[in-house]
This record gives C-alpha cells, sequence and structure tokens, in this order.
C-alpha cells in the first residue's frame, strides 16, 4: 500500500461512519454482553481510599485550567498512595451502574457507556507499594498486582518508545482498549469512537494531576509489543493505546526541560520553507 493509500484509510477512520449503513452488532443479534470491567485474577486485591480532601491541595478549578501543561520532568520521589488513588478515581473511577448491569458511569464520559478500557499501572515509586505492574480494578476501587517489573526506570522507558524522560515518573499508566466490549455494540464502527473517549480518560488526569501537586504528559508514541508484554496482554482482544508517567510536580525545572524540547522544535520547523497557499 503506498504512503497516499494509508493516508486516504486514515482520514476515512476519522470521518463519521453514522447514518451509513452499519453491519449488525451483537448486541443487535443479541448476543450477551461482555462483562463491564475485567475482573481480579486472584483474592490479593488492593482497596484505595475514597476519601480525597487531604490530597486535592488545589480546587480553584480556573488556576488547574491555566496551570495544566506536559510535564516531562518530575521529582525524584514517590507520589502517595492516595494521590494515586484519586488520580485513578478521577480517569476511570466507577460511580454507578446502570440498569441491570448495563454500562457503568463514570468520572469520564463514553460513547455508549462502553468505557472499553483498562488502567495498568507500571510502578516505580508510590508509597505503599513495591514497583511492580498493578492492574486498577474500578469496580471495587482497589489494585492488583499482575506483573513483575525489575527494573522500572528502564522497561518504563522502553515501553514509552524510549522516550528518556517517562523513566523518571512516580508511576506510569497504561491504558488498554479491549475492542469486543465496544465493538458488542457499535460493530464495525466501535473503533473510532473509542479513541475519542481516550482523551477524555487523560484529560481527567492531567487535571487531576493539577489539583494534587502532580504532572503528567500523555504519550502516543509508545512500543506496542513492549507496552503489551509488559501489561501481559495478547495484543489482540487488548491492547495498549495510550501512555501517561505521572510524578510530583516541579513547575520550575519543568519549563526547562518543556523550553529546551520545544526550542529544538522550533528551530527544526524554521529550518523548512512554510507551506504556500
Ligand atoms: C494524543 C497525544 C499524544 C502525545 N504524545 C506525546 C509523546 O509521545 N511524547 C511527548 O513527549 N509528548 C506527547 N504529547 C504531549 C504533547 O506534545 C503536548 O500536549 C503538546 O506539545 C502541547 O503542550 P501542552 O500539553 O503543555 O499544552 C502528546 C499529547 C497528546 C494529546
Amino acid at each position: 500500500m503506498t504512503a497516499q493509500e494509508k493516508i486516504k484509510l486514515g482520514r476515512d477512520f476519522c470521518k463519521s461512519p453514522f447514518g451509513e449503513e452499519r453491519e449488525p452488532s451483537d448486541q443487535q443479534k443479541r448476543l450477551p454482553q461482555p462483562p463491564l470491567a475485567k475482573a481480579a485474577v486472584s483474592d490479593s486485591i488492593i482497596p484505595l481510599t475514597d476519601d480525597f480532601s487531604a490530597v486535592m491541595t488545589e480546587t480553584d478549578f480556573f488556576t488547574i485550567l491555566e496551570g495544566r501543561s506536559s510535564q516531562r520532568f518530575y521529582k525524584d520521589e514517590p507520589i502517595s498512595l492516595d494521590q494515586l488513588a484519586f488520580l485513578l478515581y478521577s480517569c476511570q473511577g466507577v460511580k454507578s451502574i446502570r440498569g441491570n448491569h448495563y454500562a457503568t458511569l463514570r468520572t469520564v464520559p463514553s460513547g455508549g457507556a462502553r468505557h472499553a478500557f483498562e488502567m495498568y499501572l507500571a510502578v516505580r515509586k508510590v508509597e505503599g507499594l513495591e514497583p511492580a505492574v498493578y492492574h486498577y480494578l474500578p469496580l471495587q476501587h482497589a489494585l492488583e498486582k499482575v506483573g513483575e517489573l525489575p527494573e522500572p526506570e528502564a522497561q518504563i522507558t522502553k515501553a514509552m518508545h524510549d522516550q528518556k524522560f517517562a523513566g523518571g515518573c512516580a508511576v506510569c499508566f497504561l491504558m488498554s482498549f479491549v475492542p469486543y466490549r465496544a465493538e458488542w455494540r457499535y460493530s464495525t464502527t466501535a473503533h473510532r469512537v473509542v479513541l475519542i473517549d481516550a482523551g477524555h480518560v487523560f484529560q481527567n488526569l492531567y487535571l487531576a494531576c493539577g489539583a494534587c501537586g502532580c504532572g503528567t504528559c500523555a504519550i502516543a508514541a509508545i512500543d506496542q509489543p513492549v507496552a503489551d508484554e509488559l501489561c501481559g496482554l495478547d495484543g489482540e482482544e487488548e491492547f495498549i493505546i495510550y501512555a501517561a508517567p505521572v510524578g510530583l510536580m516541579d513547575a520550575e525545572k519543568n519549563a526547562e526541560v518543556n523550553a529546551k524540547l520545544y526550542a529544538k522544535t522550533i528551530e527544526e520547523s524554521n529550518a523548512v520553507k512554510p507551506l504556500e497557499k
């Protein structure tokens, strides 16, 4: 396939398929609904607090909004388990169940309330947690350890396609997509909606970080097989689509890092002629 053909495919994928004739979904065929979230695989789960009053150090919405930026430098200190609990609840927390286990209603919106994501954590420095890979259980608001992480910094960096700043985080959020959870309802039109959903999740993470003294940076450039393997996923029925390292914010140092990074980007862009109208 030529690059031009790939671009055409990408553009068509972005267009709304609603209104066109669609293949009937498994929901329309009355096939059983997949689970609302992946269940725990053991009995040893780590409950998380739902009292966030102590961790929310900034509650002025406009201050949080204005202060939001991508943070690529984190203090080399642990975040607390309660801060982590707040961040997880903010981006995937379940508030209630709609119908007879038909859908979860969460702190983020989702097309058709499918919430076709799972959240994994590559933990490097979180108080009370050994460095390892954990899975968030949104229905219980709890964590479960699902994998080892003997070299957190190197392994996180590798999964983030060698973006070195990521390895310095306290914890790296890894968002997986469970395709069938959305396909069951939306069939062949599920995938575009899910990618839109993903943005809402990490926008909440950015804002929640701003409320509790943390910083984050959304990462799309992941190393797919490495990230999937890190979380023990098969890469077909579930795979990582988006990631976000998180750590304690150091605004001054972050501004320095970003200034350097963007100076390089601007310099490179200045070297090419702008597109003529
Ligand atoms: C979907 C998405 C993917 C991104 N991927 C990366 C990435 O792989 N590496 C990175 O350093 N920043 C990444 N970013 C951060 C952007 O570079 C950043 O949002 C942009 O430069 C604007 O800066 P700001 O977030 O500070 O306003 C990503 C942001 C988004 C929303």
